[in-house]
């Protein structure tokens, strides 16, 4: 009787927990309202950005970059790009020929967290030693190649090879740098040192890095997106539209690259609708509270943590992981945003990776149901899914904004990379959101950061 008993309620006890999970998590799900609000926002904070008046206290700064021409694919020549702001440091040579080839050879360097939070003369310094020890190592000291420098944080631009870093981002904050120019600071380190002459000729974002890198073989390519440790995106836009430069200094040109910087996007307060008490613990224990509110919400240096203090709310009430070893999972930053890539590509009802990574949080995977595995994958689902949404909208209002019917996205970023559903679940939410009849594609950009860079100095060569 007693099994029959067992039988008959275990699916009802079953989904009785499931809908308790469902009904805790419910804040984090966006309805096609949140999503329309979010884009008609974004639309706002971005013209804001680029008014000369309301520029100052706009979210979304839009900087302009002063990259007006894209490449052709005719590009050549040899260069150095130096890459910072994602999770690594880079030091790159590469030689662009004739044929259309991309010869390149590369180093990763180490930035550790000490020089992460240290002096800026420090980081640059690091920097510098790093990029003589490259070029010598290479023998390629003696050839005065021209370097583009990929500096991912908001930065002021003044010109091509200006730009003052306005606050840090991802984790990092060296002191003396904000409202500096970045190019000086680097410049200055490498004349200390006396042993390397480099001409630093352009500094970018890495989402201008990401659409160079795209359009240089694809004239479509209109928007550079990141979604990796950080979020942002750049786009094309008509010089007479950007009034926070000096329209006669560009007379007869018609286009330049923006990087928008909307991270920020909600730091003055326009995601508070949606944002949720996890969100507020995430941002709330970072190094720039109330800083980056879009980018906390999204990218994958903050979307791991946030899937973890879900979890700890639910293992208060006993609705996961019950009697499971719980020390790890309970530390802060235990959980990363590659777990999630991981446990959303299981196939469904199989939990093979989603145990590995159980393992790796010290949960013995002998402990826990599948019904807990299927509750950890629905939390991940939760969570990237609105991820995905809110970079959704943030496209819409940059393709609603820009007059063209066809236009590629180049993408690049660990998350975009490695997760099994944010390319589906962006596809087919921008399609709803900008109707069937335009077109567009979303296209995985190699190596922008990288390849933009010298491609930045060759167009700069190209002349013409
Ligand atoms: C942060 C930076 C931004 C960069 C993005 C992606 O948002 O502020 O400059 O493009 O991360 O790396």
């Amino acid at each position: 009787l007693m099994r029959e008993v067992l039988e008959t309620y275990k699916p009802h006890i079953l989904s009785r927990r499931r809908r308790l999970i469902e009904d805790c998590v419910r804040d984090l799900r966006l309805n096609n309202d949140h999503i329309h609000i979010v884009e008609q926002e974004m639309r706002k904070a971005i013209d804001d950005g680029l008014g000369n008046a309301s520029h100052a206290t706009a979210s979304v700064k839009c900087f302009p970059t002063y990259v007006r021409r894209l490449p052709n694919g005719k590009e050549q020549g040899k260069f150095l790009s130096l890459d910072l702001g994602g999770t690594n440091f880079r030091v790159i040579v590469m030689e662009l020929t004739p044929d259309q080839e991309f010869l390149m050879d590369s180093k990763i360097y180490a930035i550790p967290l000490s020089i992460m939070r240290g002096t800026g003369e420090e980081l640059f310094d690091h920097i510098a030693s790093c990029l003589a020890s490259f070029v010598k190592d290479r023998e390629i000291g003696d050839e005065k190649l021209p370097l583009g420098f990929t500096f991912s944080f908001p930065c002021a631009q003044e010109g091509l090879a200006k730009a003052r870093l306005v606050k840090w981002t991802k984790g990092f904050c060296c002191s003396g740098v904000e409202g500096e120019d970045v190019v000086r600071l680097l410049h200055e380190s490498l004349r200390k040192r006396g042993d390397v002459d480099i001409e630093i000729c352009a500094i970018l974002n890495d989402t201008t890095g990401c659409l160079m890198s795209c359009a240089w073989h694809e004239p479509r390519c209109r928007v550079g997106l990141i979604l990796g440790t950080g979020t942002n995106a750049c786009y094309l836009e008509e010089i007479e539209d950007i009034h926070t430069i000096d329209q006669d200094d560009f007379k007869g040109q018609k286009h330049m690259l923006v990087n928008t910087e909307w991270g920020a996007f909600g730091d003055k307060g326009e995601l508070d609708f949606i944002r949720t008490k996890w969100d507020r613990n995430v941002d709330d224990m970072s190094v720039n509270p109330g800083k980056q509110i879009f980018e906390k919400m999204i990218s994958g240096m903050y979307m791991g943590e946030l899937i973890r203090q879900v979890l700890v709310d639910l293992m208060k009430d006993d609705l996961i992981f019950f009697g499971a070893h719980r020390d790890k999972i309970l530390e802060r930053g235990s959980f990363f945003t590659r777990y999630a890539s991981e446990i959303e590509s299981d196939p469904v009802g199989d939990y093979t990776r989603a145990k590995a990574c159980l393992v790796e949080m010290d949960i013995d995977p002998t402990s826990v149901t599948d019904e807990d595995c299927s509750s950890l994958r629905y939390v991940c689902e939760v969570v990237s899914r609105r991820a995905s949404f809110m970079a959704s909208a943030g496209i819409t209002a940059l393709l609603k904004k820009m007059d063209y019917k066809d236009v590629v996205i180049a993408i690049d970023g660990s998350l975009f990379r490695y997760h099994p559903h944010f390319k589906n679940v962006m596809q087919s939410r921008i399609s709803q959101l900008m109707g069937i009849d335009y077109k567009f594609d979303l296209m995985l950009s190699e190596d922008g950061s990288g390849r933009g860079a010298a491609l930045v100095a060759a167009v700069l060569k190209r002349g013409e």
